[in-house]
């Protein structure tokens, strides 16, 4: 497979490249590489006949699901559990809308995907934040605060494995977490987008949708296909999955694309092969920003990660806000990385890369990068 070549996504309307002139985008999560074949060979086929009216979901998407995540996770899922969506965060929308009320709380913990932020105060809901705990860049879950705050909220959503930060929660705080949105009756919600990102050899932990848990499952970051907007809800609990079946029903939130048939099911029995060389091409990329750091830029760190390929830099040593940096390096460089504080304020003095893209991309950031805090030095030395 070729990871290696770069390709022009201009003119695409990609919002990664043609949103922005001439920046070197490395925010928006996601890739820069060519899908795998046989999702192409799908959509083809299925774009060679001339008729594209709306569309229902077969029960071999369903299957599909199932059997990917039943031989790589042992975790077993029945089809009457699942329900389709158009999107992990459409169906985080209606999820909130139907189970919690208005000025309800919900939990998250930060730093996190900043739409965790949006979907729910959006929602006019309210934002309980649990902090991670960051030291010797390593992050932690602080469960005393975690319980605490649970006491108060009517839903958590995790992010498993997590983004920013790009960790996996052990069987062991997933069990804590269970266990302690259970004993608050606070609904949990599990985002496992990331979840087939690992480093090779690496495994996530599925949530372990006790009947209080829900999970979202998607292939649109595994197999790069964001843009055809599919996903899948499962939770055990059925009095629940019929409520949040109607609200995506009134949300217009569970009709299917034409073409994301053909490419999720091209994707999970298809595509194994290619996702197994993806990740050895991620975590090549994640060799070579941790030599150059330690090499030519040790005045930042690399957050230790085991999945997706956002790599979460540690920029405190610099003393400036995440934002004046981003923005610095936009305008210095036209280097664009994400701002640590946009996925809250405790990730002020960070930044995040997105290093799915071909090896001469990433070695034009990094130098890109080094280049832009000289500058940032120079001036502020002078
Ligand atoms: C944790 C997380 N959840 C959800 C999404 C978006 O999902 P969707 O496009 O299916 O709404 C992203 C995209 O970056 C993400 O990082």
């Amino acid at each position: 497979m070729d990871f290696k070549s770069v390709i022009d996504r201009h003119g695409t309307n990609s919002l990664k490249w043609d949103l922005f002139d001439d920046d070197l985008p490395m925010w928006v999560a996601d890739m820069d590489f060519r899908v795998a074949p046989k999702i192409q060979e799908a959509i083809l086929k299925r774009a060679a006949h001339p008729v594209y009216g709306y569309t229902v979901v077969p029960d071999e998407l369903f299957e599909s699901y199932i059997s990917w995540w039943d031989r790589r996770y042992d975790f077993k899922m029945s089809r009457e559990d699942m329900a389709y969506a158009i999107g992990v965060m459409p169906s985080i929308s209606s999820m909130i809308r139907c189970l919690t009320d208005e000025d309800d709380e919900i939990l998250i913990q930060t730093p996190v995907y900043h739409v965790f932020f949006y979907v729910i105060e959006d929602n006019n809901r309210k934002v309980l934040e649990n902090e991670l705990i960051y030291e010797n860049e390593v992050y932690r879950i602080d469960f005393d605060d975690l319980d605490e705050k649970l006491s108060k909220a009517k839903m958590m959503i995790l992010c498993n494995p997590h983004n920013p930060i790009g960790k996996i929660w052990s069987r062991e705080e997933l069990d804590k977490i269970e266990e302690l949105c259970k004993k608050h009756d606070v609904i949990l919600i599990s985002d496992e987008i990331h979840c087939d990102l690992t480093d090779p050899g690496v495994k996530y932990n599925p949530c372990d949708s006790s009947d209080n848990v829900i999970t979202c499952l998607s292939p649109s970051k595994s197999f790069n296909i964001a843009g055809f907007q599919s996903s899948v809800v499962h939770t055990r609990n059925r009095e629940l999955l019929e409520k949040i079946k109607n609200q995506m029903h009134v949300d217009n939130s569970d009709s299917c694309n034409v073409f994301a048939t053909a490419a999720v099911i091209a994707a999970y029995k298809e595509s194994e092969d290619w996702l197994e060389e993806l990740k050895e091409a991620i975590y090549e990329n994640k060799q070579i920003v941790r030599e150059f750091i330690a090499n030519e830029l040790p005045i930042i760190s690399l957050v230790e990660c085991d999945a997706t390929y956002l790599l979460w830099l540690d920029c405190s040593r610099l003393n400036v806000s995440s934002k004046v940096l981003s923005e610095f390096l936009r305008q210095n460089q036209g280097l664009f990385l994400s701002a640590g504080v946009d996925f809250g304020q405790c990730g002020d003095n960070f930044l995040r890369m997105n290093i799915a893209c071909p090896e001469e991309l990433l070695k034009e950031g990094l130098l890109k990068l080094k280049a832009g805090i000289i500058a940032l030095n120079n001036i502020r030395n002078f």
